[in-house]
This record gives C-alpha cells, structure tokens and sequence, in this order.
C-alpha cells in the first residue's frame, strides 16, 4: 500500500484508541454470549494472539465452561481478532502460570490505567475480581467506562 494511503488509514485508529464504546458491526452473539456471566469486554482491550487463546480454549474458561457452536465461536474470534489492541499500546496479557488464559486485567496498559486504584478498593467485597467491571464503572454494561461514570464500590465518585 502506498505509504501516506497507510497512514491516512491508520489516523482514525490512533484518534480513538481510548474510545471504547460498543462497535456497531459486533454479532448479536458478542453480547448475549459473551456478556452473560461478565460485560462483553471492549475487543480493544486484549490483543489477537491473546483473543485467539481465550477462543480457542472456551470449553476451559477461568474455570468455566463458555463453549459455543463452531459457526458462533469462529464469528466471535473473527470480531474479536479484528478490533484487538495492537501488542505495542496494549501489551500481552500476563498469566500466572504456565497454560493458563491471558487476562486483559493483567496488560501492561490495564495496569497502567489502574495504578491510582486503591488495594482496598480492589479487594472490597461488591469487587471480588478486577475482571468485576461494572463493580466501579457503572455504565460497562453499555460499553462505556468514561472517568466521571466511575463511582468506587463505597460510593465514593472518582470525579466530582
Ligand atoms: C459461563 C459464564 C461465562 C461465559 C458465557 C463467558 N465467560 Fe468469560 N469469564 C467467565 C469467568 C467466571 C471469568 C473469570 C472471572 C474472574 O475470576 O476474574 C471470565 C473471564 C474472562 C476473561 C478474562 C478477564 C480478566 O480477568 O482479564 C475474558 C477475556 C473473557 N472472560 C472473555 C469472554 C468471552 C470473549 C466470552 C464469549 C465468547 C466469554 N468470556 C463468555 C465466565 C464466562
Ligand atoms: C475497583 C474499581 C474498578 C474496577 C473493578 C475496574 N476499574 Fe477501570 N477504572 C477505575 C478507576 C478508579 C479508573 C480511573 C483511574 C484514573 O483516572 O487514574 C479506571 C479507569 C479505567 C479506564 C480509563 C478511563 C479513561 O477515560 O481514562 C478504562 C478504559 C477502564 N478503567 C476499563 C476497565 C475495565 C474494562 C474493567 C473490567 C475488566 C475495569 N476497568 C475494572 C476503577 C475500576
């Protein structure tokens, strides 16, 4: 491709690297599957490699079973891989042990937009894991985690 074409395609991509709200081309599975025992996690969040792991173990998900028809977990890892976070801004997911899922709460950019938290706030009983989005980002629901929407689990606003 010609190189200004390239970056003129890239621009918009770098304009909204923080905008996480929900993509209009998603599957109607992205949500009723992957939101129905946690907030469909923004794609943007995880990086493909890390996309591909997650879908192609779902029968062994962090301890669940997540399995899905192969028609619907392709479609899914397609959308996924599709808007997944490039490795440089977001990092790999660590993992704790050898053979276990990357978690999109372990990259370095999670961290790094979390290291205000407090360990108090992670560890209060409404947070149970960091993966608990909704626990302080009251609309994830809906695929927003603007700052001012954040209200910690003791009430507290993140923003006044
Ligand atoms: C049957 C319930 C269930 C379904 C359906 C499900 N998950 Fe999960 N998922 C879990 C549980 C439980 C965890 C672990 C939460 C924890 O302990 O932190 C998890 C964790 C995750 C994590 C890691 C979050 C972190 O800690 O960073 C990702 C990524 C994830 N799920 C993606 C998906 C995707 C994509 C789908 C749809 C294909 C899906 N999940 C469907 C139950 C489910
Ligand atoms: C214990 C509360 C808590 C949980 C749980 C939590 N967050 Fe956050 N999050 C925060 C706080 C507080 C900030 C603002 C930090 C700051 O500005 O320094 C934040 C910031 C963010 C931001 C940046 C917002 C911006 O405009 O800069 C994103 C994106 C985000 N969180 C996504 C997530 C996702 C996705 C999850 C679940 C996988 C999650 N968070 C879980 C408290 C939480």
């Amino acid at each position: 491709m010609n190189k200004f074409l390239l970056i003129a395609a890239l621009l918009p991509l770098a304009a909204h690297a923080d905008d996480l709200r929900p993509l209009r081309d998603a599957p109607p599975a992205f949500q009723s599957e992957c939101g129905s025992c946690h907030v469909a996690f923004p794609p943007q969040l995880m990086t493909a490699d890390d996309w591909r792991r997650v879908m192609r173990s779902l029968d062994k998900h962090y301890g669940d079973n997540a399995s899905l028809d192969e028609k619907t977990r392709q479609q899914l890892e397609d959308f996924l891989v599709k808007y997944a976070g490039s490795a440089a801004k977001i990092g790999a997911g660590k993992t704790a042990r050898a053979g276990e899922l990357p978690r999109l709460t372990q990259t370095p950019w999670f961290e790094r937009k979390h290291r205000e938290v407090k360990p108090a706030d992670w560890r209060h009983a409404k947070v149970k894991t960091p993966a608990n989005c909704v626990a302080c980002h009251t609309k994830a629901a809906e695929g927003s985690y603007r700052e001012r929407e954040i209200v910690l689990p003791d009430g507290r606003r993140w923003e006044d």
